[in-house]
């Protein structure tokens, strides 16, 4: 099979994990006989360095013209004190956008090996196993009137947070068909003792359970839910929520995985006349500015993202999880970066990625 896939560096350690996924991708490929057909694009601070804007239209056309993108991470501290809008950030909202991936899938688990890598309690966190799906292409990120007006005491900043019906029930389904083919739960997570979005995000997602008898689903407050990731992993199968919600609680998810340079992540949008979804790809961590360049970054989350869309993308089940099987063997061996807290010498970034692809 050819796969036509968009490489998208970006920034900081972005670059450098995306080397190592894309090695393991061309180690998975070559093993089961299909043909990556790769193109580079730049989307990010790297693209406004050297095209003046965060996502260029020729990047914008690559993306739509690739089966999947493989996307590494945006950010780059020059920008620190730029408006949102002159930001790397909006390149990554825009993709995000253009390829209508309203649903981001970030799965966490517990490995075994890496039980003392996180800070809680190991018999807390032993047998996490959960999929957050984060709405990705709509509220406060996204919301109109947004902006900064007036100056001195009159100055004054407003963004929108605005759901619609069709929104809310795209996501929700993702979210109830994941359920259904795990252990049948979904908790929606949202803030309807106090928001109007929130009020309607729960109305919708109990019409939308309608459709799935076979799967269970219970509410959480998200400051309730906050307090749950960490006091009551398992109690999680598949947790659906808005996008800002969901961007905040899937970092917290990643104390439970040991590190966040661990966590991959897919988002999807609907499905193509072939069967497949539209995906964007990338690990839920940043572009690390203050690491980047040293060797040191975690690439499983960029590996873990290419077995996603092995899969989401492709179907390709068997090629995912022979990825997906040789991260836990290098788990295992402990050749592993620092962030994981090898009790050896931590290995390098691109020494993980040889030691993945290795043991495909
Ligand atoms: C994420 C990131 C992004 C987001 C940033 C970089 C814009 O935090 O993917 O979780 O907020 O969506
Ligand atoms: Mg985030």
């Amino acid at each position: 099979m050819q796969l036509n896939i968009l490489i998208l560096p970006g920034d900081g350690i972005g670059a450098e994990v995306t080397r190592e996924a894309v090695k393991v991708l061309h180690k998975v490929a070559s093993k089961f006989h299909h043909e990556p057909v790769l193109s580079e694009g730049l989307l990010g601070g790297i693209a406004i360095h050297k095209t003046g804007t965060p996502l260029p239209q020729e990047t914008i056309d690559l993306a739509l013209k690739a089966d999947a993108t493989l996307m590494g991470a945006v950010g780059l501290p020059e920008f620190d004190n730029v408006a949102p809008d002159k930001r790397p950030e909006r390149g990554l909202l825009g993709i995000r956008k253009v390829l209508g991936v309203y649903a981001n899938l970030r799965p966490v688990r517990s490995y075994k090996a890496l039980l003392d890598s996180s800070p809680l309690k190991n018999a807390l966190v032993d047998g996490t196993d959960m999929i957050i799906v984060r709405e990705l292409t709509g509220g406060i990120y996204y919301g109109t009137p947004r902006g900064i007006e007036g100056s001195g005491a009159n100055e004054r900043a407003v963004n929108t947070m605005a759901y619609t019906r069709p929104e809310i029930e795209r996501v929700t389904r993702v979210a109830f068909h994941l359920a259904q083919n795990r252990r049948k739960k979904v908790t929606s997570v949202d803030k309807s003792n106090v928001i109007e979005t929130s009020q309607l995000w729960r109305k919708v997602v109990i019409e939308v359970a309608a459709e799935f008898p076979d799967v269970t689903l219970d509410h959480l407050l998200v400051d309730t839910a906050a307090m749950q990731l960490v006091l009551n992993p398992r109690r999680f199968d598949v947790l659906v929520t808005e996008n800002m919600f969901g961007d905040i609680l899937s970092d917290e998810g990643a104390v439970l995985a040991g590190s966040i340079g661990m966590l991959p992540s897919a988002s999807i949008g609907d499905k193509k006349p072939s069967g497949a979804w539209v995906g964007l790809y990338e690990p839920v961590h940043g572009s690390a500015p203050d690491i980047a360049g040293q060797s040191k970054a975690n690439p499983f989350g960029a590996i873990g993202s290419v077995a996603a869309m092995l899969e989401y993308s492709f179907g390709l089940k068997d090629e995912a999880a022979a990825v997906n099987r040789a991260v836990e063997t290098v788990l295992n061996s402990g050749r592993v970066t620092a962030d994981l807290k090898p009790s050896g010498k931590p290995a390098t970034t691109s020494e993980v990625g040889d030691a993945v692809a290795e043991a495909i």
